[in-house]
């Protein structure tokens, strides 16, 4: 299809038209020339399509679809090929029922639990964020299907999410809100960015040039169509000469008018309504070119797929005395209403009209399983008599396993948490099960961390997420040792909320929320500061046991344009299959700029028998090495000393090595004379202009040798004056040189010290 030629036989009223949908879900059609309408729905974890009735949060029904985990517990797969996995099963959905784009992958960084919708998101990890979504992205597309990576940028909160600028200094945005963002535009292209509600630095995300065009289009590559997204739209010219392509939903007309008057009246560039429009009729032609109405939605085939993944991504955060994996033949207490009702996904425009859900009674059967209800999620109680029910189940029990976890109410799109804890019916319930049965685990289903008073008091603890339609039948496979837990936390769990580091900022004050901590998010902050955790970011056990060994890199020294290569084995010591994850961290071992202790890399799944062992290689780059320098307005790695770090989580790390990376940028010169003696000593070249100046400086600052008793010169020795010295700017060399230093000097100096 010529789009050029298509587009420029419209009108402007057409054109005009194209850039905002028809309705609620369909991209306008214009029928003379042949250009079909086409359908976007959300995702992300399963397709929520609606026939009639269109609504963004999850109000009306769609049609019945296969709930996948949730991106909260997908990240903890730590395992891109299953995000692929699930990727291609939603696109064949997508292309058994017409639907041109799904609304996802979402890959805002999880800056604090309190988030409404951290059940969405992947991490707090920037790095692990974007590997997944790229998977996905991968996967969907590779049925041409679109995806819609979102929500571009810095959405990490949704009180006041339509009207709240979120204040984000330059070098937080690239090193956390950016990346995952940045990995999946260039390696994998989603066909649409979706645009965030809030404002980003006071101006909306959907009317920002700097994002939707320099960032996202001439830094990164982006090739797809910009999407509003649902009523983010607040000026739609601004917005389409910001690089806002379509505006989702519909307008009624009203901002089409706008559009064709701002080019009446001259205030908007045609060509940029044009290149809007062949924006997004490429993509709608690509998707028509390539539809697959008779590919086959098997979804019986997807549950048990929803069910492998969900498998995967259970995280096994406490084990004593090796109490899991459960033994069938014991009689074993399910207690807790999410073991019969499964909480397994979120609300609002992700929430999917599940096709069937298995929960951990049901695939319990035929085991010695008693169930005692505990509590009412819905209601969000625990009467007396539930409590006494659950506790006699308890006693009469080998182990009780309570399922527990955040109701729907407590976490959803549109709003926000407004504390840390699991509801207080649940945490008596776990405490009075606890006290009858030393053999307690928790089965914990919830996007995001929430505190556990009760952990001394139970042996076990299983993180499910929001596990996705199948997540009772994966939770049943791995409490009772069918597969080993292999998930690791994609995130820290604090203690408690205040250990939090956007505790003080987040949510702001009225419309501004300043991202205070800046990048220091999650662990990043965790590390430094030494916070004591519940669980560290990257922790998950196994019931066998790997050992880590035989750390290589390629090189000792290598420049910021070289690549390394880590080698490690991995073994597994234990008795039984299961995957391990190798996650690899990267410290700088000194460095002028406030740096996180480590940050993650790389990572790898591996599957290993017992008695196995394999080799797993990372390759690293500059990126792997760099911070984003606010003087050059790019990546800059510092020479120096970096360990490369093989760890089971961001605290707990097995294997070191260190490489020297040598920069191979020159960052430009700006001395003047302010500049101090330590910032112009730490520079090699101006270091040796200085040099002869301070050779000398004994003789020429200080009181000559007749004028200093020998008791002075014993108290101040060369050393104490030299660090007294660094914090001295040139300029003040005159104040205490007197006559002795010709004040032309320092601008002779300052223009010796810029010189290239
Ligand atoms: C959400 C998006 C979603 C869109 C369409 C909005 O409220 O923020 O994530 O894709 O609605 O349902």
């Amino acid at each position: 299809m010529d789009i050029k030629t298509l587009v420029s036989q419209l009108t402007l009223e057409e054109k005009a038209g194209l850039c905002s949908g028809a309705d609620f879900w369909h991209t306008k059609a214009v029928e003379r020339l042949g250009i079909p309408a086409s359908m976007v729905s959300d995702g992300p974890h399963g397709l929520r399509k609606q026939d009639e009735g269109g609504d963004h949060l999850g109000v009306n029904e769609s049609i019945e679809a296969v709930c996948f985990p949730a991106a909260c517990a997908t990240a903890a797969s730590f395992d891109p090929a299953l995000l692929r996995k699930m990727g291609e099963a939603i696109g064949d959905s997508c292309q058994h029922e017409g639907v041109s784009v799904v609304l996802g992958p979402a890959v805002n960084i999880k800056r604090s639990p309190l988030c409404g919708r951290n059940f969405e998101y992947f991490s707090e990890d920037p790095y692990l964020a974007g590997r997944m979504a790229a998977a996905f992205v991968r996967g969907v597309q590779s049925r041409n299907v679109g995806t819609s990576i979102k929500h571009f940028a810095a959405n990490s909160q949704e009180h006041r999410r339509m009207s709240s600028s979120s204040e984000v200094d330059e070098r937080t945005l690239r090193e956390i809100y950016f990346p995952a963002f940045e990995t999946a535009v260039k390696e994998e292209q989603p066909w649409t960015v979706m645009c965030s509600y809030n404002r980003l630095n006071g101006v909306f995300a959907s009317e920002n040039p700097w994002l939707l065009t320099e960032v996202l289009r001439k830094e990164w590559g982006f090739e797809g169509y910009v999407v509003s997204d649902w009523g983010a739209v607040s000026d739609r010219v601004a917005g389409l000469a910001a690089g806002l392509d379509l505006e989702m939903p519909s307008s009624g007309g009203y901002n089409d008018r706008k559009i064709v008057e701002a080019v009446r009246a001259g205030k908007l560039d045609e060509r940029l309504l044009d290149q809007a429009v062949e924006r997004i009729l490429r993509i709608v032609f690509r998707y028509t070119e390539n539809a697959r109405p008779d590919t086959p939605w098997d979804k019986e085939a997807q549950h048990r797929l929803a069910a492998e993944i969900a498998a995967d991504c259970m995280v096994l955060l406490k084990n004593e005395d090796a109490l899991l994996p459960l033994k069938s033949e014991d009689e074993i207490a399910f207690i807790g209403e999410f073991a019969a009702k499964p909480r397994f996904q979120g609300g609002g425009s992700s929430h999917i009209h599940c096709f069937k859900t298995t929960s951990a009674l049901e695939a319990a059967e035929g085991l010695k399983v008693r169930y005692a209800q505990g509590f009412s999620a819905a209601q969000d109680s625990a009467s007396d008599e539930q409590i006494a029910e659950a506790v006699a189940a308890a006693r009469a029990a080998k182990a009780a396993v309570v399922f527990a976890g955040l109701p729907d109410v407590y976490e959803s799109e549109g709003y926000d948490r407004t504390h840390m804890r699991l509801p207080d019916c649940q945490n008596r319930l776990i405490e009075a099960v606890a006290a009858a049965n030393p053999n307690t685990v928790v089965v914990l289903h919830n996007g995001s961390p929430v505190e556990m008073p009760w952990i001394d008091q139970v042996k076990a603890v299983l993180e499910a997420y929001l596990g996705g339609e199948a997540v009772g039948l994966a939770a049943v496979r791995v409490l009772f040792g069918e597969l080993s837990p292999s998930g690791c936390l994609p995130e820290s769990f604090p203690k408690k909320l205040a250990d939090n580091p956007s505790y003080l900022y987040y949510g702001g004050e009225g419309n501004v929320t300043e991202y205070r901590e800046g990048i220091f998010v999650g662990y990043r902050y965790y590390d430094r500061k030494e916070t004591e955790l519940l669980f560290p970011f990257g922790h998950g056990l196994s019931y066998t046991h790997f050992v880590f060994s035989d750390l290589r890199l390629s090189a000792t020294r290598i420049t910021d344009r070289d690549t390394l290569t880590a080698t490690v084995t991995v073994t597994n010591t234990g008795e039984r299959a299961g995957k391990a994850v190798a996650q690899l961290y990267v410290r700088d071992c000194e460095s002028g700029v406030l740096r996180p202790l480590r940050e993650l890399k790389g990572f790898e799944k591996v599957f290993l028998q017992p008695g196995e062992s394999k080799a797993v290689s990372f390759t690293l780059d500059k990126r792997s090495f760099a911070y984003w320098n606010t003087a050059i307005h790019d990546w800059h790695v510092e020479s120096g000393e970096f360990a490369i770090e093989i760890g089971r989580s961001s605290r707990d790390i097995a294997l070191s090595e260190t490489v020297y990376v040598e920069s191979t940028t020159v960052l430009p010169r700006h001395y003047d004379e302010n500049s101090i003696f330590m910032d112009i000593l730490a520079d090699p070249h101006a270091a040796a202009v200085i040099r002869p100046l301070l050779d000398g400086f004994r003789e020429t600052f200080m009181p000559s040798g007749e004028e200093q008793t020998a008791a002075a010169r014993e108290a101040i020795t060369d050393e104490m004056n030299l660090a007294m010295l660094q914090y001295m700017p040139l300029r003040a060399l005159v104040s205490f040189a007197g006559d002795r230093l010709d004040p032309a000097v320092i601008g002779q100096l300052v223009a010796a010290l810029n010189a290239e």
